[in-house]
């Protein structure tokens, strides 16, 4: 199954120092670029060890919030590959839900574990430092709430992220997962992705869309508007 929430580009904009925020996060989204450009795979623990995280929200994705708010998330075992600072891993897990979240980069680990370091749900999550392309784990999952990682990986990978979508899903598992950035831009990350990228590499594995939906709730809340 496959849950998708196209997030659009507009916002409400118009504060006075939006242009400049704008202004200082494309210098770090461009800096953030060149050290991945130089290495795809190690450049990201060189984006946390400097701070050129753009993409960090330092909250929990206000759609995730949402989808928790209405009680419509599968309840069971969830995955939350790239999960950064781990914000929507501790959103999402309690006593109904046991929450993995997957980091190349063990700076990004630091990061997460400092900042659930009083979360009182603690026992119901993990931080776990891999590659989300070869880690095997033990047991499958329920769900899989993938934002801002397909559209970080390099475009290339991504038949390899369907399938390993694929197999670390229980059969009747849901996927969710956030489109963004659906404008359209050259190179990355984050990569442009498109509702026929993602079902390019999901349909041969057998998954079918149940909902695709615009949601307005997330774009004009990030702190970095309209780059990451
Ligand atoms: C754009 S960030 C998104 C982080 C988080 N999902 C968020 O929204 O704040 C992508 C994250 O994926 C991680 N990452 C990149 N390649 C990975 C891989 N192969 N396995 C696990 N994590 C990876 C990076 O270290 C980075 O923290």
């Amino acid at each position: 199954m496959m849950t998708t929430t196209n997030q659009k580009m507009e916002g409400k904009r118009g504060e006075e120092n939006h242009s400049k925020n704008s202004t200082l996060s494309s210098s770090k989204v461009e800096k953030m670029q060149g050290i991945l450009d130089e290495d795809s795979t190690g450049g990201w623990d060189k984006c946390w060890e400097q701070g050129l995280t753009p993409w960090d929200l330092d909250q929990p994705t206000p759609v995730l919030l949402q989808l928790l708010d209405k009680e419509t998330l599968p309840k069971g075992r969830v995955l939350v590959p790239g999960c950064g600072a781990g914000h929507d891993v501790i959103a999402i897990a309690n006593p109904e839900r046991y929450v993995v979240g997957l980091e190349l980069s063990e700076n990004a680990i630091k990061r997460a574990i400092e900042v659930s370091s009083s979360s009182p749900n603690a026992k119901y999550f993990e931080f776990i430092e891999t590659d989300f392309f070869t880690w095997r784990p033990t047991e499958l999952f329920d769900l899989i709430f993938d934002y801002t990682f397909f559209c970080a990986i390099e475009p290339r990978m991504r038949a390899s992220w369907g399938k390993r979508i694929h197999e670390l899903l229980k059969p009747d598992g849901e996927l969710i997962t956030l489109m963004f950035p659906t404008d359209d831009r050259d190179g990355g990350p984050p990569y442009k992705v498109s509702v026929a990228d993602y079902e390019e590499v999901l349909h041969p594995w057998g998954f079918k869309a149940t909902s695709i939906t615009d949601n307005e709730l997330a774009v004009g809340r990030r702190r970095v508007c309209d780059i990451f």
